[in-house]
């Protein structure tokens, strides 16, 4: 196993205080919300509990919280569900180049059942322009989803301007905020967003739950038919244990957002300065300068393939920006929208920090960049 985790982005560790609070559901409180016994009436306060806990961290009532199984349902729920039941107002959804597989894939699923999909370009930061998304929208137009911060090269988008667009034109505004919420402030009334989705394993709760906010009065069918779970929102008898954890989880966020501003964000700093120091122009960020997630470095090492860098790297765990089939190195599709280079790209690595990141693990990565670079 690497020693130093610098891959926050893919994924967290579960929080131990997050850990003990899904504790006593696992074997103790084990009823189904749904019954009016006391086992019951306990998974029900508990899983309302947690609703509390996320809406409290995204500013929104209980009532416009569901639980899901991660940020792709989340996502998967909002633009089937939408172009369901919104087709006969239009059939036109906008989103960017730049999504998560996880918004991309159900486009294109949706683009066979005759939707029309429009994918914004973005800048050379990864940075969608909000006029382009004033010029996309025709009155056919009945979704907008854009990622709030990039999962690879951490850019952050101009939400709050293309959600006030998206009101202008009457357009539900959706954002995947899968990589945003508990590294940067997620209100939802200040990004103005419609929907937002949320994913339990990139805040240390576990993989496999997740949340999808849904404001007050809008309506859409299902991705899951069933019982009336979730205000009839999404069927299947509630997972408490994992509602109990992403509850506690967003309850720890809030609390740790001030330090992602100041403490990962100045870890990251050192990282990057640490690597420009060392390496000057040979290493290239990629990225909105400012407009990024306070814990993602993403960085382009000139001349190595990102894969092979990280093979001689094992006590770092890290992600690279490339895929390496056969030989033939393809740049990711995050990379080619903001048109890096082939062969600049081909040397991409992201590093993602986080909660448990220290000064001494960053200044042993540089050591060992170094070594092998
Ligand atoms: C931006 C973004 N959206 C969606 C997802 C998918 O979330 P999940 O793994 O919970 O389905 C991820 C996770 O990789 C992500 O980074």
């Amino acid at each position: 196993m690497p020693s130093i985790y610098l891959d926050y982005n893919a994924t967290t560790p579960v929080d131990p205080a997050v850990a003990e609070a899904m504790q006593p559901y696992i074997a103790t409180y084990y009823g189904n919300p749904s019954s009016t016994h006391g086992y019951g009436r306990t998974a029900k306060d508990a899983v309302e509990g947690a609703r509390a806990q996320v809406a409290d961290l995204l500013g929104c009532a209980p009532e416009e919280i569901i639980f899901t199984g991660g940020g792709s349902e989340s996502n998967n729920t909002v633009l089937k569900g939408v172009a369901y039941t919104y087709r006969h107002q239009g059939n036109h959804l906008i989103t960017s180049a730049v999504e998560h597989p996880a918004i991309i894939n159900p486009c294109r699923f949706l683009e066979q059942q005759g939707l029309r999909v429009t994918y914004l370009p973005v800048d050379r930061t990864g940075m969608v322009d909000p006029a382009d998304v004033r010029q996309a929208i025709t009155p056919q137009t009945i979704l907008i989803s854009i990622m709030h911060a990039n999962n690879e090269v951490g850019t952050l988008q101009p939400i709050a301007e293309i959600s006030r667009i998206a009101r202008e034109h009457g357009v539900l505004m959706h954002t995947d905020a899968a990589q945003s919420v508990g590294k940067i402030a997620t209100r939802v009334n200040e990004l103005g967003v419609d929907l937002l989705s949320v994913a339990g394993h990139k805040v240390y709760a576990p993989k496999g739950i997740g949340a999808l906010y849904i404001r007050s009065g809008i309506a859409f069918e299902p991705l899951i038919h069933g019982a009336g779970h979730e205000f009839g929102r999404r069927a299947g008898t509630e997972n408490v244990i994992f509602n109990v954890a992403l509850g506690k989880a967003c309850e720890l966020a809030k609390g740790d957002l001030a330090r992602y501003q100041r403490e990962v964000r100045r870890l990251r700093d050192l990282f990057q300065e640490e690597l420009a120091k060392r390496f000057g122009e040979r290493v290239v960020v990629n990225g909105h300068p400012e407009q990024r997630l306070p814990n993602t470095l993403h960085v382009n090492f000139r001349g190595v393939i990102g894969a092979e860098l990280l093979e001689k790297l094992p006590e770092l765990a890290a992600s690279t920006g490339s895929a390496c089939h056969a030989g033939e190195v393809a740049l990711s599709s995050v990379l080619e929208a903001m048109q890096v280079a082939p062969d600049l790209g081909m040397g991409a690595v992201r590093f993602s920090l986080g909660r448990y990141t220290t000064r001494e693990e960053i200044e042993r990565a540089v050591e060992l960049i170094e070594r092998v670079y």
